[in-house]
């Protein structure tokens, strides 16, 4: 019906060809400036977060994708596939742990990389992780993290504990009515957790410009008693910080519950060495020390409340996250600088900064930067190792970077393409390092693929060498096993040639640490018998399938212009003969013979 009309609407165009040539130029200028315009608005501002600088590699300028992966035969996830930019043997050996998350990652979830950028373990969680790390509760090691939902950067959510068997020993809720935020969850020395909470309430808006009945999101934090789950501290922003030593510009939000205005923007919470909680707020870019007992405001470094000379310029920041209280009343936090897009100057980095509490000073001992000048605009960590280094994620910038204490850079990794890093289409909250030993309750998975057998065991830290092991032939509901050699683990997925000599059916693979003791079996599986590819059938028949469809295609093109030849010969062979004009029945027939 509708290519009738077209088909119609262009014949009747076509003998006026002449007046209309001047409608294409009309609709030129009138389009060309809106598209011109639309560039300007939506392209450019796009094109401008594009972070070009000549020493990028292919990696940074995106050639292999935002956030490139991995992925594995006898595995079914994909992890991020990791850049390492510097390497120096100074740098700590221990794991990574992140939670990449973005619209480039797949499989978003807590995830732990070795030093070298291999994946050790991984979990998909649907809902959002955050503030994935390695912490000790009664003395052992645990795995903790956040996950919920996120809601305009705040979490509903709770806080998860996993042994070292991958099992989950905690799951931690607030004390009273509240969802549980992302943005921290810390375990302190006496074996309760930290955490924070987004609670919103009415408030006078009007020192900010807002409305007198309007709302905000108060920041909470509390500490818990993990094991009774009982309610240790809690403090509120809104009881002791007014609204108007905010930075956050009034825009709008907060004449509503479900858009209220994020004044504080709590974002970590840490413990000093008289039990004072220390609390990061990125909104009032301020370090608050807060009473153990009476919840006061004991002093405060940065933002409008700054109770502190400071020694140079450079020791303000902003929009800053992760303050962490070390001894000798030294304070380490990421600085932010900006908290988005709109500075192109701000430049991100790791601080440490002395604190002379009674005198009120506050002096920058040393600050850390990205060799590719980074500008996070939110997220972001900075934590101090064993060895004195200094390990610095770069939150909403794929990276993540290792430091001598005295600044000099030592690591440097990407797990992003670093030329896109202001899309954030792949970003961790933070990235810290730790030591881990995990022992999975699953077995190891193997997978053979032609004359290859893929082994990898998701968690576990202990493999160094893996044993092929074949049936011997005997019985099969009691199978018995030969060994017949031992491979080196190399990396999250080992790839393992069967050696010419095994042409046996069933086999399976052992994991041995570097003692050669077993901790654990793959289930049996199954060589590829040559020449039986179970596939072969099913390619065969869609190759002659294919063969099919093509000749018919072929056949039916040629029928279709032999007919066409043989009407146009036959219409020239009827003007030639000068008998008279086509009749309409031949007119229409010329109709068809327009080119189209
Ligand atoms: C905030 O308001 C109080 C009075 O309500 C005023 O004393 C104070 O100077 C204000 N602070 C800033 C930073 O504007
Ligand atoms: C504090 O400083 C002293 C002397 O500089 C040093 O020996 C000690 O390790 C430091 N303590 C901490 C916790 O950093
Ligand atoms: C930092 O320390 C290392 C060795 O400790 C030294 O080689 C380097 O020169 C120092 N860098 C600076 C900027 O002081």
């Amino acid at each position: 019906m509708l290519s009738g009309f077209f088909h119609r609407q262009r014949w009747m165009l076509l003998p006026s060809s002449r007046s209309g040539s001047s409608r294409p130029l009309i609709a030129f200028l009138v389009i060309a400036p809106v598209l011109v315009y639309l560039f300007f608005v939506f392209a450019v501002p796009q094109i401008l977060r594009f972070r070009f600088r000549t020493d990028l590699g292919w990696y940074d300028l995106g050639w292999y994708g935002f956030g490139p992966s991995k992925n594995y035969v006898s595995f079914g996830y994909e992890s991020p596939r990791p850049e390492i930019l510097e390497w120096d043997p100074e740098c700590d050996p221990s794991f990574v742990f992140l939670a990449p998350r973005g619209d480039s990652i797949a499989y978003p979830g807590p995830m732990i990389l070795d030093a070298q950028g291999e994946l050790v373990w991984m979990k998909h969680n649907w809902e959002i992780t955050q503030d994935f790390k390695v912490q000790q509760y009664q003395g052992q090691n645990y795995l903790i993290y956040w996950e919920g939902d996120e809601i305009e950067g705040r979490g509903q959510g709770s806080w998860y504990m996993l042994d070292d068997s991958y099992t989950q020993r905690f799951q931690i809720t607030p004390v009273g009515n509240f969802d549980g935020d992302l943005h921290e969850f810390q375990i302190t020395k006496d074996d309760t957790a930290l955490v924070t909470i987004y609670d919103i309430l009415p408030a006078d808006l009007t020192p900010v410009g807002g409305p007198a009945l309007g709302w905000i999101y108060d920041g909470l934090f509390q500490e818990i008693d993990i094991a009774t789950g009982e309610l240790i501290f809690e403090w509120r922003a809104s009881d002791h910080v007014p609204l108007n030593s905010t930075f956050k510009t009034f825009v709008g939000n907060g004449n509503d519950r479900e858009a209220a205005f994020d004044y504080f923007h709590i974002n970590s919470v840490d413990k000093d060495h008289e039990g004072n909680y220390i609390v990061s707020a990125r909104h009032t870019h301020s370090i608050t020390c807060i009473h153990r007992d009476t919840g006061a405001i004991i002093w405060t470094l940065g933002g409008k409340l700054n109770d502190f000379t400071l020694n140079s310029p450079e020791t303000s920041f902003s929009w800053q996250h992760d303050a962490r209280w070390h001894g000798n009343n030294t304070l380490t936090l990421f600085d932010n600088a900006a908290s988005s897009n709109i500075d192109p100057t701000a430049v991100s980095r790791g601080m440490t900064i002395e604190l002379d509490i009674p005198g009120r000073t506050a002096t920058l001992r040393a600050a850390y930067y990205h060799p590719q000048v980074m500008e996070a605009v939110s997220q972001g960590s900075m934590q101090i190792l064993p060895n004195g280094n200094v390990f610095i994620g770069w939150g909403h910038s794929a990276a993540f970077t290792e430091f001598r204490p005295n600044g000099t850079l030592l690591c440097n990794v990407h797990f992003g393409a670093s030329a896109w890093f202001t899309f954030g289409r792949v970003v961790s909250y933070r990235t810290l390092k730790g030591s881990w030993v995990g022992h999975p309750r699953t077995v190891p998975d193997a997978e053979v693929e032609g004359r290859h057998v893929y082994v990898s065991w998701n968690g576990a830290t202990e493999v160094v060498m893996w044993r092929l092991e074949v049936w011997d032939g005997k019985d099969l509901r009691e199978m018995t096993f030969e060994p017949r050699g031992v491979f080196e683990k190399t990396g999250f997925e080992t790839e393992i040639e069967i050696p010419d000599d095994v042409h046996d059916e069933y086999f399976r693979l052992v994991a041995l640490d570097w003692e050669g003791n077993e901790l654990g079996i793959s289930g049996v599986i199954q060589r590829e018998s040559s020449g039986s590819d179970p596939y072969a059938t099913g390619r065969l028949v869609l190759v002659i399938c294919g063969l099919l469809l093509c000749g018919c295609l072929l056949a039916g093109l040629y029928c279709a212009i032999r007919r066409r030849l043989s009407r146009r010969a036959g219409y020239r062979a009827m003007k030639d003969d000068e008998d008279g004009p086509p009749d309409a029945n031949d007119r229409q027939e010329y109709h068809r013979l327009l080119p189209r």
